[in-house]
């Protein structure tokens, strides 16, 4: 969507704090010996204490409220009877709509104890969303968000999982602009425009540069022992610095 008017704005705002609010307090509350499921029940219900209803789920029918991926799942993973481990790398991504305004976050985190590449994987996809954010700016292309995303990873040594987009958000989950890719990409002609908003959602990992779907439908995985992590944004192009909408 385009931000027309202060209502908007306000809205997207609102509906922004509450899906930052739930990763933060999942995120918080993450222990070992839980189970996924258990994790999403937790989202869900400050989810309904916001009276706020899950994007996936209003919109795509996932079989979850947010969706949780661990270790070499780097998107889409359903809450189910998968316990979590110490050392797994895990990722939880909060998207929700609240009178007809969508916003999306996620972040990826290790559940202690860590080690170098993960500590390294995390800063550096961290790294790739701020400076991707830098060039996002009214009448810049959109290509130079994937082209930023990718010299951060090139230089940390990180692949890109180059099936994994970040995409127009905010009166639905995924709109216009479509596919904004981790890479650059020449033949991309679009450009960006003041009040759109979009995420930001890079995809860094260890190995692989691709996600295939498991049987279950939704979970994108790659061949273990391959780690992915993932921060995303929902943001207000403007003509200076994004209005981050999913920053608490
Ligand atoms: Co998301
Ligand atoms: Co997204």
């Amino acid at each position: 969507m385009t931000i027309e008017n202060q209502h908007d704005l306000d809205k997207l705002r609102h509906i922004g704090k509450i899906v930052a609010t739930v990763l933060q307090q999942m995120q918080n509350q993450t222990e070992v010996g839980m189970t996924t499921l258990e994790l999403d029940m937790i989202g869900k219900r400050l989810l309904d204490k916001y009276q706020a209803h899950s994007a996936p789920k209003l919109s795509y029918g996932f079989d979850g409220y947010t969706c949780i991926s661990i270790n070499e799942e780097a998107a889409h993973g359903i809450p189910g009877p998968k316990v979590i481990k110490a050392g797994d790398m895990v990722n939880i991504d909060v998207s929700a709509e609240k009178d007809g305004y969508f916003a999306d976050t996620g972040g990826s985190f290790v559940v202690p104890p860590s080690n170098d590449l993960k500590n390294r994987l995390i800063h550096s996809t961290k790294q790739a969303l701020n400076e991707a954010c830098k060039v996002a700016t009214a009448d810049a292309p959109i290509n130079g968000i994937g082209r930023a995303i990718q010299k951060v990873a090139k230089r940390n040594k990180f692949k890109i999982i180059k099936n994994l987009c970040s995409h127009g958000v905010g009166r639905s989950l995924h709109e216009y602009p479509e596919e904004i890719l981790g890479y650059f990409d020449r033949r991309d002609k679009r450009k960006l425009h003041e009040g759109l908003v979009i995420t930001i959602e890079p995809f860094l990992s260890t190995k692989a540069n691709w996600v295939e779907e498991l049987d279950d439908g939704w979970t994108l995985a790659a061949p273990a022992p391959n780690l992915s992590a993932q921060f995303e944004h929902t943001m207000v192009i403007c003509k200076g610095k994004p209005l981050l909408m999913t920053q608490l």
